[in-house]
């Protein structure tokens, strides 16, 4: 397996006559940004579920650190040391934003004041605004609900984070602010990383490598100049809406 950290092997999901992911296979090196691209529906969340345990492929194998993963179920893989934050953000209204990511580090550890001390340090990490902790989550703006996601998924102490469109909506300085965080979480904390994202400019630039999928196949893999130029890549992209 090389220095991989994480193998995905021919997987595949298929919803009713669907197939969403189809014999789908990547490594991910260890310590890498690693950027998953395509256009809508081309299978990217849906290989994040089967990673995570939130869906079991129906075909297929996934390994993490060399053990197999596959089907267990998303607190085990959690525990295992992947965590990830979600596309849609998931609102925690009524909880304020040192609960939420105190929640994250109950998954590690067990006494809620330790799991505490750990949230406020995560949040301080990300640059979450301290005079806002004890914010609810339905106080604060969007570019801070992904730093609360972000810093939930930090919690739980991953080596491996999965990105599922943290850049969505927001605007480019907000984005500047992300890219700094991400680089700062790979560097000192060590965290390896695969984003999936729209926003070319964003994952191009921060990594080194991109697989691209379409139609829950992948189609090229290479470095951002390779797969920008890549034929097969334009016309996916052709064919659906631009981004
Ligand atoms: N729970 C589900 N039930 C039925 N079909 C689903 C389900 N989840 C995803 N799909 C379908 O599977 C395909 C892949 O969806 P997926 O959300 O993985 O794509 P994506 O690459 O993440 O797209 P986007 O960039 O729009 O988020 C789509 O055709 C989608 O409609
Ligand atoms: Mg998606």
């Amino acid at each position: 397996m090389g220095s991989a950290i994480l193998s995905v092997r021919n997987v595949t999901k298929r919803f009713g006559g669907l197939v969403a992911v189809n014999r789908m296979s990547m490594d991910v090196r260890s310590n890498e940004m690693l950027g998953l691209i395509g256009p809508n529906g081309a299978g990217k969340t849906t290989l994040f579920n089967c990673i995570t345990g939130v869906y079991k492929p129906d075909e297929g194998r996934v390994f993490f650190e060399g053990r197999e993963i596959t089907g267990l179920p998303p607190h085990v893989v959690v525990k295992r040391g992947i965590a990830r934050t979600w596309q849609k953000v998931r609102p925690f209204k009524k909880m304020t934003v040192l609960d939420a990511v105190t929640v994250g580090a109950l998954l590690k550890i067990p006494s809620v004041e330790s799991a505490k001390e750990r949230a406020r340090e995560v949040l301080e990490f990300v640059g979450f605004p301290k005079e806002k902790f004890a914010r609810l989550g339905s106080e604060i703006t969007l570019i801070e609900h992904k730093l609360v996601d972000l810093a939930r998924a930090l919690a739980t102490g991953p080596k491996l984070l999965l990105l599922d469109e943290v850049a969505a909506g927001l605007r480019p300085h907000e984005m500047d602010t992300l890219a700094k965080v991400l680089l700062r979480i790979r560097d000192e904390l060590g965290v390896t990383m695969v984003i999936v994202e729209h926003v070319m400019r964003f994952v191009m630039n921060l990594s080194e490598r991109i697989i691209v999928m379409h139609e829950g196949v992948k189609i090229a893999e290479g470095t951002p100049k390779e797969v920008a130029s890549d034929p097969r890549v334009i016309e996916a992209y052709l064919g659906t809406k631009p981004v």
